[in-house]
């Protein structure tokens, strides 16, 4: 369905045409004068100086030449020279039973579908899922099922880390406390055994235990640089050991993002671009754009327009190690080789900027990809704060992990929850979860990514005001009018969404109308916070609605059947909207 803004816009547009005048100058804009009229066109004053013209008589041909469209119930002109429009009740009324028709709710899929590949999450192997990573899931998994909607081929990569120094510290880590073990006997040629010689809460214990040495002892940390070589070289007794590392820890990430309702298509880590390195590097030198620099392999991507120093782009360090940018830049060259991608975007802390700037443009200038057929798309987020205004801890002041935040939230809920008296502990448990996740992620996406905000149970938890329970609870009171008149009225046939007639009735149409505007400003400015913001208006535009109107007590059978009709459609919209967002809604609450 086309945009309601443009529909109107292509109206004016042919009256300024019909008129005699440039019809680009024919854009309709919400307006702002919301007492005065829905939307409005400035385009007259716009054009008075190139037609040495008041505006008023402009604005008065294009209204005289448009003439009676069955769009507007008022067309007008106003001095100095507007054209103020309102839209007539039954055009509305037809748009919303089009929008009940569609399962898109008005979204158009793309005529020509890319093909996407979304790198979020970032988890780190062997390390407790935390806080830190949080909003790459939420924000990452909300522009996947975006772009999806839009009818996109997406990837979501979880892009593991698991080919760095952790990997090698915890290997040597694990070869001080257990030398025994065959992974560390060079000699050994037999099978390795199936199971993992620890768990997971061993290695949550043994990556910190392990990072902490390196700091103070020097030979510990070297022997664990020359592990993490080994491995990346090859070592069999490490590999093997490696892998049981990677299996234990994953199971255990996607027990955590299963309870996030984070979901990706490819676990790949950065492991996986191992066997691109040395072909790509070899290339990057064989063109000359690869040079020695001390020691080091570096390509320069500094730029003359840059106003700041971006210092070269990594490839190899002085040992021949693989670093941060060499997995990513490897990483571009799988994509490329197996889902020949037209853009692949990037979720990461905006304090990684620098890395992506020149992670892309040594892609691009050593012609990994060609800058005109994949778009390399970097979003940086800000950091999630406690109330202090620092980056979210624990009471002791530890990293908190995920599991722990979204326990707590869901405890917070789930306490609100029963203190209705009216719900089992099994359905309160299961309606905490689905509420609580919907306090974290909203609280999270009706903040523009790029900047930090504070985490506050209270609020991100309260079932008023502009959260996440909020939205559920309007959501869970329309399924309940829903029931209430389905039990009252068993015969009532479906009824069909009537002409609006009140303020607040117009405004919710309006609103209706507007989702798919939302949806694409959403995908094209990768700005999950815009469709937050659309959801907040349509809910109060709902309760607007029902300060004016009673449901259940209306008299007129037509117009409360139409009521109902209009309710439902308000919660289609929403349904699919915080599907967009990640999360969904109880039936109760
Ligand atoms: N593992 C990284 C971190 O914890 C994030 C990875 C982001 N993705 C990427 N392709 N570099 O910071």
């Amino acid at each position: 369905m086309k945009k309601l803004i443009d529909q109107i816009s292509t109206v004016l547009a042919e009256g300024f045409q019909a008129a005699g005048y440039d019809p680009a100058l024919g854009k309709a804009v919400v307006s702002n004068r919301p007492d005065l009229c829905q939307y409005q066109c400035n385009g007259a004053m716009a054009g008075a100086k190139q037609y040495r013209k008041a505006p008023f008589m402009i604005a008065d041909d294009v209204v005289k030449a448009i003439g009676e469209n069955p769009m507007f119930s008022k067309l007008e002109m106003v001095r100095p020279g507007y054209i103020n429009m309102d839209l007539a009740p039954a055009f509305l009324a037809a748009r919303l039973a089009e929008l009940e028709a569609d399962p898109l709710r008005g979204v158009e899929r793309a005529a020509e579908p890319l093909s996407i590949v979304v790198d979020y999450g970032g988890p780190n192997v062997a390390k407790p899922l935390h806080v830190g990573h949080l909003r790459s899931a939420i924000i990452g998994e909300s522009i996947k099922r975006t772009c999806r909607f839009l009818g996109h081929k997406v990837i979501g990569d979880a892009h593991l880390g698991d080919w760095g120094l952790q990997m090698g510290q915890i290997i040597t880590e694990l070869h001080e406390r257990q030398p025994e073990l065959p992974y560390f006997d060079p000699d050994f040629e037999g099978e390795y055994p199936a199971e993992a010689p620890f768990t997971i809460s061993d290695l949550e214990e043994i990556y910190p235990a392990a990072s902490k040495r390196c700091k103070v002892d020097e030979a510990y940390k070297k022997a664990a640089q020359t592990a993490t070589l080994e491995l990346q070289s090859g070592r069999r007794g490490y590999r093997a050991l490696w892998k049981h590392i990677v299996d234990v820890s994953v199971a255990d990430l996607k027990e955590n993002y299963r309870k996030l309702d984070v979901d990706f298509d490819l676990w790949y880590g950065e492991s996986n671009a191992q066997e691109d390195i040395a072909p790509m590097v070899q290339e990057m030198r064989g063109k000359g754009y690869a040079y020695l620099s001390e020691g080091a392999l570096v390509v320069d991507v500094q730029e003359e327009s840059d106003t700041r120093e971006v210092p070269p782009c990594l490839i190899l360090k002085s040992d021949g190690g693989a670093q941060y940018e060499t997995t990513d830049l490897a990483t571009i060259i799988q994509r490329k080789r197996d889902f020949d991608p037209d853009r692949m975007i990037y979720l990461a802390d905006k304090r990684q900027e620098l890395h992506y700037v020149r992670v892309f443009r040594c892609a691009y200038k050593t012609g990994l990809v060609d800058e005109h057929k994949c778009a390399l798309e970097y979003v940086g987020f800000g950091t999630m704060n406690g109330q202090d205004g620092k980056p979210f801890k624990t009471r002791e002041g530890g990293v908190l992990r995920l599991e722990t935040l979204i326990k707590n939230v869901e405890d917070a809920v789930y306490e609100k929850v029963m203190s209705n008296g009216s719900i089992s502990e099994e359905e309160g448990r299961e309606v905490a979860h689905k509420v609580g996740i919907a306090a974290i992620k909203y609280g999270d996406l009706s903040n523009q990514p790029s900047k930090d905000y504070i985490f506050d149970l209270d609020k991100f938890a309260s079932f008023e005001g502009n959260t996440g329970p909020y939205i559920m609870y309007t959501m869970v009171r329309i399924k309940s009018i829903l029931t209430k008149y389905a039990a009252a009225y068993p015969d009532a046939k479906p009824g069909a969404i009537i002409a609006p007639v009140s303020k607040s009735e117009t405004d919710l149409a309006l609103t209706l109308c507007r989702f798919n505007e939302a949806v694409y400003e959403t995908y094209e400015q990768k700005a999950p916070n815009r469709l937050c913001r659309y959801i907040y208006d349509l809910t109060a535009a709902l309760n607007q609605f029902y300060v004016e109107h009673n449901i259940m007590k209306e008299p007129d059978p037509d117009r409360q059947a139409g009521y109902i009709a209009l309710i439902k459609l308000v919660l289609h919209v929403l349904e699919t909207a915080i599907d967009l967002l990640g999360f969904s809604a109880p039936e109760r609450m």
